[in-house]
């Protein structure tokens, strides 16, 4: 019960590691608020946490619109008192190599990985100011600190996750507000497959080949990530702050 009565709020948790993230912090006593965009998976999710005894809603968020993340905090706050906990992981992966990626594909991407991230800890930093402190857990990538062809905007949307991880943990550390950002590889999720199928579609790309760079060489499964995220959100990580946790099977390595 590393995080008995905390409120946590976890981005993109319908499915994929938020959703594991949600029921791991839920697992370790957390009162959990999922949010995402795909309300029937969202839904589904909080109901499976309580139907296993923990605490958990579902409440739609999408990351990209700051007048949401206005109203969630706020109602999370009258209802329970503050947050506690916020993890930012909803994000989405497009492939364009840098003459080919739009405007809109940059938008869409970095709107949703970086302005996400940024309006998430805009949103709740006041309100860990105000009672004692809490933690940040944001999701960055191994792409952020190591490329990849064909992945501009995302690249550059994960590089911005670590900036603004840095910025709030110096800013913020006298008042008790740590944040930390977790660097996974492969996990084992739809965005993942769903880079399976573009990559099938390149003949110079033989993924196998590259998962063997990587020492322990297989996807990761989601829980394998979430393990880490109660490290970074619980006072397991009291003495962490303004770092980059990778879960990487030894890949930046
Ligand atoms: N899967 C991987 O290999 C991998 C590797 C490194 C980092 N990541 C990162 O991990 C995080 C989770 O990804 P995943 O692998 O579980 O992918 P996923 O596609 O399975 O899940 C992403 C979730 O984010 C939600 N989302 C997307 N846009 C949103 C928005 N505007 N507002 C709210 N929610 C939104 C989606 O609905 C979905 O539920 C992402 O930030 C991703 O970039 C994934």
């Amino acid at each position: 019960m590393l995080l008995k009565d905390k409120i946590a709020i976890v981005t993109g948790a319908a499915r994929g590691q938020g959703a594991s993230h949600a029921r791991h912090l839920a697992g370790e006593g957390a009162k959990v608020i999922v949010t995402d965009i795909l309300d029937d998976l969202g839904k589904a999710v909080a109901e499976e946490i309580r139907e296993s005894g923990g605490e958990a809603e579902y409440v739609r968020l999408d990351v990209r619109n700051s007048d949401e993340w206005s109203a969630v905090v706020g109602d999370v706050v009258k209802r329970y008192g503050t947050v506690d906990v916020l993890v930012n992981n909803a994000g989405v992966c497009e492939f364009a190599p840098p003459a080919e990626c739009s405007d809109e594909e940059w938008a869409y991407v970095n709107d949703t990985n970086a302005g996400g991230v940024f309006k998430g800890c805009r949103a709740v930093i006041p309100v860990m100011q105000q009672h004692g402190g809490g933690t940040i857990v944001n999701t960055a990538s191994v792409q952020a600190v190591k490329g990849t062809a064909d992945y501009t905007a995302y690249q550059a949307s994960k590089a911005a996750v670590l900036g603004i991880t840095r910025s709030v943990a110096l800013t913020y550390s006298k008042e008790n507000i740590r944040a930390n950002a977790v660097a996974p590889s492969v996990v084992d999720t739809p965005m993942f497959h769903r880079e399976l199928e573009h990559f099938a579609q390149n003949e110079w790309f033989d993924f196998d080949a590259w998962l063997e760079m990587q020492p322990i060489s297989r996807a990761s499964q989601p829980e394998e990530v979430s393990k880490m995220v109660v490290f970074l959100a619980s006072d397991l990580s009291s003495y962490s702050t303004g770092g980059v946790f990778p879960v990487d099977g030894g890949l930046l390595a």
